[in-house]
């Protein structure tokens, strides 16, 4: 059986998806750097609450995260504001290819379908639901369950652990390098989807297995 293993956040949902909002609330310039921080920061704090054994839940990061932002950007946004980009935030919407790949991959039993995630499972069945896209998982998998974050190797072996996998088996899909990497790392295989042409791989750490620009592609390389 091939364990497939889908990253969320920038894989199959579009962190994006609040630039709408920002360009309303802060103008058309600021709104991409904006949102490009927030994302950056975000993993950033995961990491740092990761090493320092201070763990919170996903969406601290992100909160605490925007409030940098607005520092950063010395921008004024009121509470509703604020609120708003939360709540989208939670309800982020999927990329285009995300439900025409996750449904032919289901048709398919030599392949069981994961996803494996920062955010805690609530946020994510409810983020699922809103795209969808959750009766295509046989189990979603969160690194909430064992309160530290990617690439933390113990996320990857929770994930073995809880899916009965071995790690040459499984497939980490996933846009962020840093997560391929981690995976690499604890010995999975791996697909990377560059979705943006200025996307960089670290230049460090294992190659991915497959490079993709899109999920379109991900069914021919099983
Ligand atoms: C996720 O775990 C890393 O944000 C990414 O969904």
């Amino acid at each position: 059986m091939t364990v497939l293993a889908f990253d969320v956040y920038a894989t199959l949902i579009n962190t994006y998806g609040m630039v709408d909002l920002l360009q309303r609330y802060i103008g058309k310039d600021r709104a991409m750097p904006f949102a490009t921080l927030w994302r950056d920061k975000q993993l950033e704090y995961s990491f740092r609450r990761s090493m320092m054994d201070d763990y919170e839940p996903f969406y601290t990061c992100t909160s605490d995260a925007l409030n940098y932002c607005i520092e950063a950007f010395g921008v004024q946004l009121t509470r509703d504001q604020q609120f708003s980009l939360i709540k989208r935030y939670q309800n982020l919407p999927a990329y285009r290819d995300v439900i025409p790949c996750l449904s032919s991959l289901a048709q398919r039993s030599d392949i069981a379908i994961y996803a494996l995630t920062n955010g805690p499972l609530e946020d994510i069945e409810r983020l699922f639901a809103d795209d969808a896209i959750d009766s295509y998982f046989r189990d979603i998998v969160s690194c909430d369950e064992i309160r530290t974050y990617k690439p933390d190797p113990a996320v990857y072996r929770h994930f073995l652990k809880r899916s009965g996998a071995e790690a040459g088996d499984c497939w980490l899909i996933s846009g962020n390098s840093f997560d391929c990497i981690g995976a690499a790392h604890a010995g999975f295989n791996t697909v990377w989807i560059k979705r943006y042409d200025a996307q960089l791989y670290d230049p460090w750490g294992k190659r991915p297995n497959a490079t993709l620009s899109s999920l379109t592609e991900l069914e021919s390389l099983f």
